[in-house]
């Protein structure tokens, strides 16, 4: 599947392995596009894209080589809240270990999430993951957490999910047959997959021999994606009383409702300082996510990110009431008008911070929003108007793709794909 390219800097190749680290830089200069400019100067367009642009930058280069002190005349402002992330990896054996699990992350996610745990958590208290799926995420979380200098001998990587109802059984069948390969798996656990489409016993046993292993407390606890599963969904999402929290990983939250409810029942546990990553962030089917951020931007700030998952840390406290009160149970409470206001102001942040990944996708979520809410003629003319748009060049097959499953709503027996081609 392509998506726009991601927002990190991993090596030429397009691996992020090697011994040498690899940077990945957060951007947040405050450089506006000169988009409208432009599109109405053909002239730029057709200079913008084609070989005397190519001659103009092989000169230029020329000349920074030469003369390496002209590149800072034409370099951006360095800005303080920038950061610079290292992807890499040394240990060839922990590199191979972040690889071997199939996950629906990419590889620099996974090793952003290590890195990140490492040496961006506090190491204080613990961490919860929602949504670990086989645990390619677990795996890199908590190898980063053993490996984080200061970490208190008590901490622990508490994971819920439902495990079940995520793939069709020869869907996970497949996506799982590296584990058969490399002898994770036994051919007698085909059997009890494809009869119940649990994945519970085989996360366990793709990490029980690991040395993190002792860290995770792995909780099969479904969020409820509609407000009437609250009454007939048994073993519900619940944090521990005592629990506080210094990051959460977020890649379980598949609805609006389970969003809201998810968050009401975490926050308690966090305090400012907290970190929230979300993998589902730069997705552009889970709109709710960024409209969620966007709506408490007053209490996080935006820290790194790589692919699609984003980085916020709390500033302030947030009572679930407030969750409750500020976001609703459904979108379609909300008005057009509030959409477009939310998907504005991300919009813009997105230009500000120079992130055109975001930018487009943020566009694609604004789309879905209103083919979620019924308003289809509303998210066509987003998805057209950003079609024609120079600054998404490149982005066409995404674009093309994404109408075919814009977004999802929760339904009695799964997911239900919003598309627009049809
Ligand atoms: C995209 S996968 C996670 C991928 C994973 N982090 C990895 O490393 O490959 C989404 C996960 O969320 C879980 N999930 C979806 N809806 C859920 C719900 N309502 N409650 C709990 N877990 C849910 C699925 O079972 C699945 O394991």
């Amino acid at each position: 599947m392509w998506l726009p390219p991601y927002s990190g800097v991993l090596a030429k190749d397009g691996k992020c392995g090697g011994t040498a680290p690899k940077t990945f830089t957060v951007p947040l200069t405050s450089l506006r596009r000169t988009t409208t400019d432009e599109r109405r100067n053909p002239m730029k367009q057709l200079l913008r894209k084609t070989i005397p642009r190519l001659w103009v930058e092989k000169f230029s280069d020329g000349c920074v080589a030469l003369f390496p002190s002209i590149r800072k005349r034409y370099a951006p402002p360095t800005s303080s809240h920038g950061a610079v992330f290292p992807l890499g990896i040394a240990n060839a054996g922990k590199e191979a270990l972040l690889d071997r699990i199939p996950s629906e992350t990419s590889r620099a996610e996974r090793r952003f999430l290590y890195h990140f745990f490492r040496s961006v958590w506090s190491g204080r208290n613990d961490v919860l993951e929602v949504g670990p799926f086989l645990g390619g995420t677990t795996r890199a979380i908590a190898m980063g957490m053993m490996d984080h200098p200061q970490r208190t001998q008590a901490s622990r990587l508490h994971t819920y999910d439902r495990f079940k109802n995520y793939r069709s059984d020869e869907s996970l069948l497949d996506f799982m047959a590296p584990l058969f390969e490399n002898g994770t798996l036994i051919e007698s656990d085909r059997d009890v997959i494809r009869q119940t489409t649990d994945f519970e016993t085989v996360f366990h046993q793709v990490h029980q021999a690991q040395s993190y292993h002792p860290l995770i407390r792995c909780v099969n606890g479904p969020l409820p994606d509609l407000p009437e599963q609250e009454q007939t969904v048994p073993n519900l999402f619940a944090v521990a009383n005592g629990v506080t929290l210094d990051a959460v990983f977020i890649d379980g939250c598949k609805s609006w409702y389970g969003t809201r409810y998810f968050m009401a029942h975490v926050l308690p546990h966090a305090q400012p300082g907290t970190w929230f990553l979300m993998q589902d962030y730069g997705q552009h089917t889970c709109f709710w996510l960024p409209v969620f951020w966007e709506v408490f931007t007053d209490a996080f700030t935006l820290g790194p990110y790589v692919d699609s998952t984003y980085t916020f840390q709390l500033t302030r406290n947030i009572s679930p009431e407030e969750v409750i009160e500020r976001f609703p149970a459904q979108p379609d409470e909300w008005t057009e008008q509030r959409f477009n206001e939310i998907f504005a102001s991300l919009i813009q942040k997105a230009c500000d911070r120079d992130d055109d990944r975001a930018r487009v996708v943020y566009h694609v979520q604004w789309a879905a929003a209103f083919a979620y809410i019924g308003m289809e003629d509303r998210a066509r003319i987003i998805l057209e108007d950003l079609r024609r748009a120079s600054w998404a060049d490149g982005s066409e097959k995404f674009i093309a793709w994404a109408i075919t499953c814009l977004t999802y709503r929760p339904g009695p027996t799964g997911s239900i794909n919003v598309r627009l081609d049809s």
